[in-house]
């Protein structure tokens, strides 16, 4: 089994166990020993557990609901397109596209973890390209996908899913310029600052940011207001776009309101262009 670290194994621990339906993909995510996340998982309490069951379910739900979309919507065109998923950490997301999609490719970029998620998933897929790089180099990664057969030609989705909080704000318009010039496609997410969240719900993010903190030494989250987020993706040539509230996307994943009955109780923002 690989051991996977605690932040990685928290988000795995918080998935809806149903999303991922593909049995190379339910192997992958069986072969992933997720104890170094406990040490997170019990400075949390149950009300803590619950509410970002929900908030990293939705964030999972929008991600690979939009990603399929997108290649159904490919293949019923004639062709196939092509992923990448910035940032894409162990998340099972790029083994449940190519399970789906086997003639389509999906790109995997990570700082880490890319070495042992390529020895669990190289087996059981051919279409996945795993690069180690540092999103902050573009020139590095840019190069990399063409080493690895990227087509610009083809139609291309770029995934930046549980990354816009880690990254700085011009780092971030680089890579959302780079997919403008591929005339990708992009969907993701982003963290609203506390003081636009109902006060009720302030805490699930608060804590759980000061857990991660406290535990592991990781640099502050960058929060974006909604028209500041949207400002960016404008500057970034990326004029046409759909943003939607976690109650949203709680609410079309699971056909219920609760927990997120009150309009501005979510702390997570999604976007696609
Ligand atoms: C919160 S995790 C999200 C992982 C995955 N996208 C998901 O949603 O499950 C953040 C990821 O960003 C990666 N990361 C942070 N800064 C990076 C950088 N400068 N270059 C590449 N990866 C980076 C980390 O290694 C980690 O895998």
């Amino acid at each position: 089994m690989l051991k996977i670290s605690s932040t990685s194994a928290l988000v795995i621990n918080w998935t809806d166990k149903n999303l991922y339906q593909g049995k190379k993909t339910k192997q992958y995510i069986d072969a992933l020993d997720l104890s170094e996340g406990d040490v997170l998982l019990n400075a949390l309490d149950k009300a803590q557990h619950f509410m970002h069951t929900q908030a990293i379910s939705a964030r999972k739900y929008f991600m690979l609901s939009k990603a399929s979309a997108f290649l159904e919507d490919c293949h019923n065109k004639n062709t196939c397109g092509q992923v990448v998923i910035m940032a894409a950490g162990l998340s099972p997301l790029s083994a449940s596209l190519a399970e789906q999609f086997p003639k389509s490719t999906i790109y995997d970029l990570d700082l880490y973890s890319m070495e042992e998620k390529s020895g669990l998933l190289n087996n059981l897929f051919s279409n996945i390209s795993f690069i180690k790089t540092d999103l902050n180099n573009i020139a590095h990664w840019a190069a990399e996908l063409i080493k690895n057969n990227f087509d610009s030609t083809l139609p291309t989705l770029v995934i930046f899913e549980g990354i816009v909080y880690y990254l700085e704000k011009e780092v971030l318009i680089n890579l959302l310029k780079w997919s403008k010039a591929q005339d990708a496609s992009i969907i993701g997410d982003f963290c609203l600052p506390p003081e636009l969240i109902h006060e009720d719900y302030q805490i699930y993010p608060f804590r759980v940011f000061e857990v991660i903190r406290n535990t592991l030494s990781l640099p502050p989250i960058t929060f974006y207001p909604r028209n500041e987020f949207c400002a960016l993706l404008n500057e970034s040539g990326y004029k046409e776009k759909e943003v939607e509230s976690s109650p949203e996307i709680h609410l079309q994943r699971t056909g219920n309101q609760h927990p997120f009955e009150i309009s501005n109780s979510g702390w997570i923002d999604f976007w696609r262009c």
